[in-house]
């Protein structure tokens, strides 16, 4: 059976870009593919954290990913289990500085202050190479922006394979969603939704209420046009278009049919329509949140267990990966 790995940061609540450009084909590949899940706590660390910070956001992160409908028992955090952290420093020897000199993703997240920023923030790739590898996972489903990490993590897993002589590490695949792969954030339609971001109205996250959504929905920015009645008409208008594809996204329906339904017309009956929309999608998950975190020591044993799996998968793996490195064993 082929085998899914994705992760998720626990710096923040998971917000609607998480949801629709990850975590709801989770929920479906889990039906078909071995999966794993991880809570990437050893990444939360590469930008300035704070600790009770970073374990309250651990929990909640949990308890929206299980409210989702994630299976408990492939569920962990990742410092739980060593296999992630060993096969990082391999790779950390295996990838290429000129490699990691080309993501974007540092880059963006550095910006100017390059210098001043932690040096895992910069191995970064190398150990998401680790977290799907470490499981010889073939399928990863994320959002657009972690493409050129999956590549990287090919050719990390083809060097390796190169180096040692081996077929060992398997090639990987990224699946990515054919809308909705990048989210845009509500008051900037040309910037991401992010967790970072300082406006809480710039994104839905997974515990907003009722009122929460429909007054981020009522902000949300838009422009004077009526909507369009076709996709072409959406080129250059951002905050539409992101609109229209989260709409689409949620109702498992094409942009081109949205349009059908709600081109020309202004956005007042279109905004109506979505925030009852994202009230039916959301508010659920948020309510079983709220109600999964009132027992936050059942969430810790969850994770445990998941752990236990997860390292009982990994180890026979990352063995063999530093058997062929050379190391005694
Ligand atoms: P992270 O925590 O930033 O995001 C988790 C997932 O959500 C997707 N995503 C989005 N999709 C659509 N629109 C958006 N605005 C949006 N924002 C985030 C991300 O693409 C991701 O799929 N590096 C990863 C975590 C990671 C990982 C891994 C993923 C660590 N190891 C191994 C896969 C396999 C990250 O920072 O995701």
């Amino acid at each position: 059976m082929q085998r899914v790995f994705s992760g998720i940061q626990p710096t923040g609540i998971p917000h609607l870009g998480n949801y629709l450009g990850a975590i709801r084909s989770w929920v479906t590949l889990q039906e078909t593919y071995d999966s794993f899940y991880c809570l990437v706590d050893l990444h939360s660390i590469t930008m300035p954290w704070e600790p009770e910070k970073l374990r309250q956001q651990t929990l909640v992160t949990a308890a929206c990913l299980l409210a989702c409908g994630l299976n408990p028992d492939r569920l962990y955090n990742q410092s739980a289990v060593s296999t992630h952290a060993r096969l990082g420093w391999i790779f950390n020897c295996v990838s290429r500085l000129g490699w990691l000199n080309r993501m974007t993703q540092f880059k963006d997240k550095a910006g100017k202050n390059r210098e001043n920023h932690s040096a895992g923030l910069y191995v970064y790739p190398n150990l998401m190479a680790a977290d799907i590898l470490a499981f010889h996972a073939t399928h990863v489903p994320v959002g657009d922006d972690q493409r050129q990490h999956i590549e990287l993590a090919n050719d990390i897993a083809q060097k390796f394979n190169h180096d040692m002589g081996v077929e060992f590490f398997p090639q990987i695949q990224g699946l990515i969603p054919p809308h909705a792969a990048r989210v845009m954030n509500l008051r900037d339609g040309q910037k991401k939704m992010s967790k970072s971001d300082p406006s809480e109205q710039s994104r839905i996250i997974l515990t907003d209420k009722e009122d929460d959504i429909t007054l981020k929905i009522k902000r949300a920015k838009t422009d004077s046009e009526p909507l369009p009645g076709e996709v072409e008409g959406l080129k250059d208008r951002h905050e539409a278009r992101n609109l229209i594809t989260i709409y689409a996204s949620l109702s498992d329906k094409t942009p081109e049919a949205v349009l059908q339904e709600f081109g020309g017309n202004g956005f007042g009956q279109f905004k109506k329509a979505l925030t009852d929309l994202l009230i039916e999608k959301i508010v659920p998950i948020a309510q079983e949140t709220e109600r999964l975190l009132s027992h936050e020591d059942h969430i810790i044993s969850l994770l445990r267990k998941g752990a236990e799996t997860a390292s009982t998968v990994s180890e026979p793996i990352v063995s063999e990966a530093e058997r062929l490195v050379g190391f005694l064993r």
